[in-house]
């Protein structure tokens, strides 16, 4: 019996591969130059940094983490998400000496969730995280960084929702309000809402079930509780956010599902319909009490995860700028013997370059060009090996030419590396 892969954990075949490698190189760049440095974290955790960070009763804590007991007795998780990560290393790794810290990361993360399109149990993401800043300013320039990604990427039709979640002073008030409202119609909620009545009612505004989104329609609003300074900080981040020309709705229904966030909470779905129900491809917000919660000093931070797979399927493919492959057909022993030397230098200058080993005809061997996607093919026989020239035919236009390795070599490469 053939060995397949497991549930929801994909192979990335190579021309997935090159759009993963488009997003994460628009990333670097984008994010380097609003002064991100980049921190590569371990796939595997403490479960008790998911426990008291995500908070123990989230759908990602009660159902979603891959957990088990290693060789020692300890209980170990696959990262389900990367800030917790990155919290424990700053902390760790006193990455608080600096004054301000922008740290980003991409990778896999893991949930048991169940797989469907846009939606697998071992997915990429990527994500920036910003220690030590309070100002409203931080959470606008982190959005607007992002749409400035989305722009680059040529992806559009994203709508951006944000909300805010208040602070340890005032969300306890609507806590109670949303408790007393959903108190009164615990029939029509599902046996998880009514669980977490007591401890977490906000987890209600955030549950996709039929009856819990119906019976949590017209409850309070987060927005109508909030305290002085997290209401300046939100109305200060939508004018920012409008200043910065990036467009962003307000609602106040957003909670997010997990339950470090404080004050700013984001999310940014495809419009189009592209993506179907899993249409969120990016998330964050702020978690000023992580830090702290963790064991950290007192640390204001905002961050946002992108979801790799779902932003791929966004991306125009047309557009990722391919380096050309070339198919090398030495015919005759002098060009068998001189081609790879040849080939080897050209490597060196940054060509693709694939050695035709076959002994077919130059017919076989042009139809083999194209079954590879080989933009261009060098043909080097007894001629050629006379000349000292090699022909070089365009696979797209048909057209070739012979061009010197030595004396036209700026030309050649240029082609072949274009
Ligand atoms: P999150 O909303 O759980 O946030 O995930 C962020 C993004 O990861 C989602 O918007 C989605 O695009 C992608 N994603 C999540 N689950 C899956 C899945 N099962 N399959 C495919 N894609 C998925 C976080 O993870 C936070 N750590 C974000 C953050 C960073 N907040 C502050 N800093």
């Amino acid at each position: 019996m053939n060995i397949t892969g497991i549930r929801g954990f994909n192979d990335i075949l190579p021309q997935d591969c090159e759009v993963f490698r488009f997003i994460e190189r628009e990333a670097v760049r984008v994010f380097s130059s609003y002064g991100f440095s980049e921190i590569r974290l371990p796939v595997l955790e403490k479960t008790e940094l998911f426990l008291r960070s995500i908070g123990e009763t989230t759908d990602i804590v009660e159902k979603q983490m891959y957990t088990f007991l290693d060789l020692h007795g300890e209980s170990l998780t696959l990262r389900p998400e990367g800030t917790a990560p990155c919290v424990r290393a700053y902390i760790e790794k006193k990455l608080y000496n600096a004054p301000v810290t922008r740290l980003f990361y991409m990778g896999p993360m893991f949930r048991y969730e169940r797989p469907q399109k846009g939606r697998y149990r071992q997915f990429y993401q990527i994500g920036a995280e910003v220690f030590g800043e309070e100002s409203f300013r931080v959470d606008a320039e982190a959005i607007e960084m992002l749409s400035v990604l989305f722009k680059d990427l040529g992806v559009d039709g994203i709508n951006i929702e944000i909300n805010s979640l208040g602070c340890n002073l005032c969300r306890p008030g609507f806590k109670d309000g949303l408790k007393k409202f959903l108190e009164d119609k615990v029939e029509a909620l599902c046996s998880n809402c009514r669980r977490r009545i007591g401890k977490n009612p906000l987890r209600a505004l955030d549950c996709k079930v039929e009856g819990c989104i119906e019976a949590a329609k017209n409850a309070p609003s987060i927005l109508d509780f909030l305290c002085g300074d997290c209401k300046a900080h939100f109305e200060n981040l939508k004018e920012s956010l409008e200043k910065a020309g990036v467009g962003a709705k307000v609602n106040p229904r957003m909670v997010r599902g997990l339950d470090y966030y404080t004050r700013t909470a984001f999310e940014v779905t495809e419009s189009a319909g592209v993506l179907g129900s899993q249409n969120a491809i990016a998330a964050g917000g702020r978690y000023d009490g992580l830090v702290e919660e963790l064991g950290g000093p007192k640390t204001p931070c905002f961050g946002f995860a992108v979801g790799v797979e779902r932003l791929a399927l966004l991306i125009d493919r047309e557009k990722i700028k391919k380096a050309p492959l070339t198919l090398f057909i030495s015919m005759g022993e002098e060009a068998e013997k001189k081609g790879p030397e040849i080939a080897r230098r050209l490597r060196k200058e940054g060509a693709g370059v694939i050695l035709d080993k076959s002994e077919d005809s130059l017919k076989g061997r042009l139809r083999r060009a194209d079954r590879i996607g080989a933009r261009y093919v060098i043909i080097f026989g007894e001629d050629e090996v006379k000349e000292g020239l090699l022909t070089v035919k365009d696979m797209t236009t048909g057209k070739q030419e012979k061009l010197s390795p030595d004396n036209d070599k700026i030309r050649l490469v240029k082609l072949l590396t274009a």
